[in-house]
């Protein structure tokens, strides 16, 4: 899920960062499911694989750049752009679904003034959607970085989310 509301950095023109970037694909290159790897290896470090780095392990690991963009696309672990200081993922899986989480995403996109994959401006809140999270019965159910909210409706993401604006 890609996070674009703001000025995306560069890591690759960054000596430093470039230096790091290649001695991870240099370590992982011949290793079983490397691009898998080395993809985790910089979300982990770097934090984001922006269009530009996935075209440059893309190219530096001679495969091709849908399979690069696969994978940070399909997987909500990772991100194309810096997430905010502060995660919220809504739960999309069938339980939540049916639960309300539609309502829960649009009351936070009109508090925040984002759509759901966007990062406030001043970069405290990233909110994503996310598969199961393996509570179902607290449906519906969102995450804040590290800890789970359950049985929540729209009218309680305002007091909520206020928490993490500040
Ligand atoms: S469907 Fe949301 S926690 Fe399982």
């Amino acid at each position: 899920m890609e996070t674009v509301s703001t000025t995306i950095p560069n890591p690759l023109t960054i000596p430093e960062q470039k230096t790091f970037i290649d001695s991870i694909i240099e370590r992982n290159r011949n290793k079983p499911g490397a691009t898998m790897v080395v993809c985790t290896e910089l979300q982990n470090e770097i934090g984001y694989l922006s269009a530009p780095l996935q075209e440059y392990v893309a190219s530096e690991m001679n495969v091709p750049l849908s399979s690069i963009r696969g994978v940070v696309t399909f997987y909500s672990f990772f991100t194309a752009a810096p997430r905010g200081k502060h995660s919220i993922k809504f739960c999309l899986g069938t339980a939540c679904y049916v639960g309300g989480a539609d309502q829960l995403i649009e009351k936070a996109e009109q508090v925040l003034g984002i759509k759901i994959g966007e990062t406030t401006s001043d970069g405290a809140i990233t909110i994503e959607a996310c598969r199961c999270v393996g509570a179902c019965s607290q449906a519906p159910v969102i995450t804040i970085d590290e800890e789970l909210f359950g049985k929540l409706s729209a009218s309680k993401m305002p007091k909520l989310l206020k928490k993490y604006q500040d």
